[in-house]
């Protein structure tokens, strides 16, 4: 009989982490997540998913920081994992430019460590590294996996240094090991200082009274906006392939951050221009990766992915759960957007 497949996932607390945690388990994985100790305990995203599959031995969390090198090789060690989807990282751009050295270890140092254990404990672990579609940086649009490099921020100069990485242990050491060149996906679970998410929350906030304004910064930049859940399904087929490669997944179509602003306050019939500020100098970066927008043929037709979510479908669906953490139904908060 064949036996199930295990995966290591770094960054299972995060939003992606926690869709693929469920996608694998749902696929009969046995699922080892890595989570950093912090003193608030920050599960929240994977709650239901440890109820449910930590008792039956499905899930097992581990507490690794993805920096502790000798860890997770004693780790890999003992439980021999089919598969390992590396997606911890200090993962906000802005933030980058402030922490520059700290993104580089998490993001860059602990990819090529990782990978290094596995080349030296475990070779026949299949890898998948999180690469970014930052790493384009100022190239021009349609980018995809030919498009050279050209990152604006610590955080697009780290993802670069690891999509190299992975790259060089599977051409010099012949390991299983790909990048998804993934766009922006986001999702209710996005973190709440990502643009996206602060205006869906901030926008509920707005109609129970707790906030007046949302301040954001340069709204012109155009983003190819996806859904997390589509894109972990596109990092799962990607490591089902019989030969490692990189992948771009995308919508293919980009909209600016103002575009999203007015599809989500046009789902409330409000007039946007009364409750957003912008040019905020507080969000302004030192530079700015203006145009993204994916093309990805080649996962479309290697893969057969392609996304199911639209950015209207994305914008209804993070609205409605921010609704609902401060206890309002989509036509309640309708009603109570009329009175504004
Ligand atoms: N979402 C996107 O649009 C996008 C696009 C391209 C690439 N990516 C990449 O895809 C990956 C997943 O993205 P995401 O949106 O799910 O990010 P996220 O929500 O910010 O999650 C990041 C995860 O990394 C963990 N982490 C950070 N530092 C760590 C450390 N030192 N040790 C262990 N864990 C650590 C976080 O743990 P805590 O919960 O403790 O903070 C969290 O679980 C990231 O590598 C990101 O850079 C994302």
């Amino acid at each position: 009989m064949k036996k199930n497949k295990s995966a290591f996932i770094t960054g299972i607390t995060g939003q992606d982490g926690s869709y693929l945690a469920e996608l694998l388990l749902k696929k009969n994985y046995t699922v080892h997540g890595l989570i950093r100790r912090t003193s608030v305990l920050n599960i929240d995203r994977i709650q239901e998913i440890i109820d449910k599959y930590e008792k039956i031995r499905k899930l097992k969390i581990h507490y690794i920081d993805v920096t502790d090198t000798s860890s997770i090789t004693n780790l890999i060690l003992k439980y021999k994992p089919n598969e390992f989807y590396n997606l911890a990282a200090m993962s906000h751009v802005g933030i980058s430019f402030f922490t520059g050295e700290a993104t580089l270890n998490i993001n860059s140092l602990a990819c090529y460590r990782i990978l290094e254990s596995i080349m030296k404990n475990h070779k026949s672990c299949k890898f998948y590294q999180a690469s970014s579609s930052e790493m384009f940086g100022s190239s021009k649009p349609p980018q995809n996996e030919k498009t050279e490099f050209n990152p604006q921020s610590p955080y697009g100069v780290s993802k670069v240094a690891a999509f190299h990485t992975t790259k060089y242990f599977r051409q010099a050491h012949g390991i299983f090991a790909s990048n998804g060149i993934l766009f922006n996906h986001e999702s209710p679970r996005r973190g709440l200082n990502f643009v996206t998410r602060k205006i869906t929350h901030s926008l509920a906030r707005i109609l129970i009274g707790k906030e007046k304004k949302i301040e954001l910064g340069d709204i012109s930049t155009k983003r190819d906006w996806g859904h997390s859940k589509d894109y972990v399904r596109g990092i799962w087929m990607m490591m089902q392939q019989k030969k490692a490669d990189d992948f771009v997944l995308s919508t293919g179509i980009n909209y600016s951050i103002e575009d999203f602003v007015k599809k989500v306050f046009r789902i409330l019939n409000l007039d946007w221009k009364k409750f957003v500020t912008t040019n905020n100098k507080a969000y302004l970066r030192p530079s700015e990766v203006r145009n993204l927008k994916g093309d990805s043929s080649k996962a479309r037709k290697i893969l057969k992915w392609k996304p199911k979510y639209n950015l209207d479908d994305l914008c209804l669906d993070m609205l409605k759960s921010d609704l609902k953490l401060y206890g309002m139904t989509l036509d309640e908060a309708k009603k109570i957007a009329k009175k504004l």
